[in-house]
């Protein structure tokens, strides 16, 4: 079959994900496969804007499947939301002749991709990539399983020094408006509590659960809490428990950006390749504005403007219950 295609560009913006790398390596390498000629384009819109744009061949993409971060670099690009910012865009691929863009990231990045092909001529596709989970039409984002088991490794070992100090651990982790990775990882690493953005848990339950621990000689207890949380981060919740239960002694640990590096996990590797095949042969098909995403352990494909008007509520329920029930 003739490809409709001849030059694709493929760029990450956003916060990075592990598993990114991944992903362009398989982009490029399935374009090349192909017959097209493959671009990269570096720090996100902002290169697009700024030019930025590199030829790519296979071997651009060795020795990087196993690399955390994006060899592309990233960026969080104000200046695109901008009819300037666009048109420059466009000006810099069509100088090119590059007629399809592929994008990595979360819904900001797919914000800017539905605009820009609505606007010009270009064919785009969205591959879900960001460790905060909370995008529509995909299980599974790219960077959140290997995120999870960051965040459960550094967990362990507070778990250490609060089992040998008798103490109240409250770890913050990221999810900007999504509980994903605070909820897995409460599962993962047998948490006594969870807070949560899309749930709102009161002081007075939170200390109810944790009395409850220590009536049954819990020697230590940890709380995660999740960035998003509505009242407040891990050293605001840490301040309200204590003030009003102090049997144990309280310490706050704020994981932040590492939660965010480190190499891919083997599913995050297999997930990105995925996607970043599956993303090329959508647009050698003709297909435009949609999004890859795993679904039931398919690659499917679907309008970008429904993960962008779906909530995503993704939340496992069953989880929350289950951290309950299994840390009494
Ligand atoms: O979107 C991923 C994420 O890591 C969020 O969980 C977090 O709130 C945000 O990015 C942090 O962004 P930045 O690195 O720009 O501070």
């Amino acid at each position: 079959m003739k490809p409709n295609i001849k030059n694709i560009a493929v760029l990450t913006s956003g916060g990075d994900a592990p598993g990114m790398n991944a992903c362009i390596r398989a982009v490029v390498r399935t374009g090349i496969y192909n017959g097209i000629n493959m671009f990269g384009v570096l720090q996100g819109y902002q290169g697009l804007i700024n030019d930025n744009i590199i030829p790519m061949g296979p071997r651009s993409v060795s020795n990087i499947i196993h690399l955390g971060g994006t060899i592309l670099k990233t960026a969080r690009c104000l200046e695109f939301k901008t009819e300037e910012g666009m048109e420059t865009a466009f000006q810099n691929l069509k100088a090119r002749d590059i007629d399809g863009l592929i994008v990595i990231g979360g819904d900001g990045t797919f914000t800017g991709a539905r605009n820009f092909s609505r606007k010009y001529d270009i064919k785009v596709m969205g591959i879900p990539g960001t460790i905060d989970n909370d995008l529509y039409g995909s299980d599974f984002t790219l960077g959140y399983d290997t995120a999870i088991n960051t965040v459960i490794e550094a967990i362990d070992k507070i778990r250490d020094t609060a089992d040998s100090h008798d103490r109240l651990f409250f770890i913050e982790v990221m999810g900007r408006d999504s509980g994903c990775i605070a909820l897995r990882s409460a599962v993962a690493s047998g948490a006594e509590a969870v807070l949560l953005p899309e749930r709102f848990t009161s002081t007075d339950e939170l200390i109810a659960q944790l009395m409850l621990g220590a009536s049954t000689k819990k020697s230590s207890s940890i709380v995660i809490v999740s960035e998003g949380h509505k009242a407040g981060g891990a050293y605001d919740i840490a301040k309200q428990v204590k003030e009003r239960f102090d049997h144990y002694d309280t310490k706050v640990t704020i994981l932040g950006h590492l939660q965010r590096g480190g190499s891919p996990s083997s599913f995050d590797r297999i997930l990105g390749s995925r996607l970043g095949y599956a993303a090329v042969n959508e647009l050698l098909k003709g297909n435009t504005r949609q999004m890859v995403g795993l679904r039931g352990n398919e690659i499917k494909s679907m309008p970008i403007e429904d993960a962008l008007n779906n909530h995503n509520f993704k939340l496992e329920s069953d989880l929350l219950e289950m951290t309950k029930v299994l840390s009494i």
